[in-house]
């Protein structure tokens, strides 16, 4: 790979407490260890407004400068992994505003990893939004249930070899694509 692959994350959750935000921390990690330069977009942290219409297309000029920021590292990023638990059998509201904040510009072409906790059916929503935005969900995917994690000092942390052997697959795969979409 030419330049190191930059790649953004949001967690879907905004619990202080949160497992799909462990399960981004792991997958950041892992990304690292293999080259990539990560950078997490906490939502709890760095909220965002409601998305506003008055600025589909053009989140540059959105008058929330947490909304320009997040535009600016999602134009840098090469690829982009979205996680989310499951919220009424679909992903976070929070996390569809994110994306709505957003648009093609930032996502067009780019390869996507998806990552739910607690079940399938908030992935497989996402990989139909993702492709409106032009966006390539790659094949694999990660889904966490509670039992995979132990509770730690500063929260949960993954406690099970067969979700990190997937993790592992799944970062390889992502940094594949990125290799091969730049024609690295
Ligand atoms: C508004 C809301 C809706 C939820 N809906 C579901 C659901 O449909 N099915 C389910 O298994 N869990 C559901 N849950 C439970 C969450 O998936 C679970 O608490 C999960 O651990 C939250 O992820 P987090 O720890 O990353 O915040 C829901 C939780 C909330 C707050």
């Amino acid at each position: 790979m030419t330049t190191k692959a930059r790649v953004l994350l949001i967690p879907g959750s905004i619990g202080r407490l949160s497992y799909t935000r462990a399960a981004i921390q792991v997958i950041a990690q892992t990304l690292e260890v293999r080259g990539a330069e990560t950078r997490i977009w906490d939502l709890a942290e760095m909220p965002l407004p409601m998305a506003d219409p008055e600025y589909d297309g053009i989140p540059q000029h959105n008058p929330d400068a947490n909304v320009r920021e997040l535009a600016r590292a999602a134009n840098e990023a090469d690829a982009f992994v979205l996680a989310t638990p499951v919220y009424h059998n679909s992903y976070t509201g929070v996390l569809k505003n994110a994306l709505d904040c957003l648009g093609d510009d930032q996502f067009a072409g780019k390869p996507i990893g998806l990552v739910g906790h607690q079940g399938i059916q908030p992935v497989d929503h996402l990989r139909i939004v993702v492709r409106s935005l032009g966006a390539h969900a790659i094949t694999r995917q990660v889904v966490t249930r509670k039992q995979d994690f132990a509770s730690g000092p500063d929260g949960y942390v993954l406690n099970s070899e067969t979700l990190t052997h997937r993790i592992n697959v799944f970062c390889d795969e992502l940094l594949d694509w990125v290799r091969r979409f730049r024609g690295d």
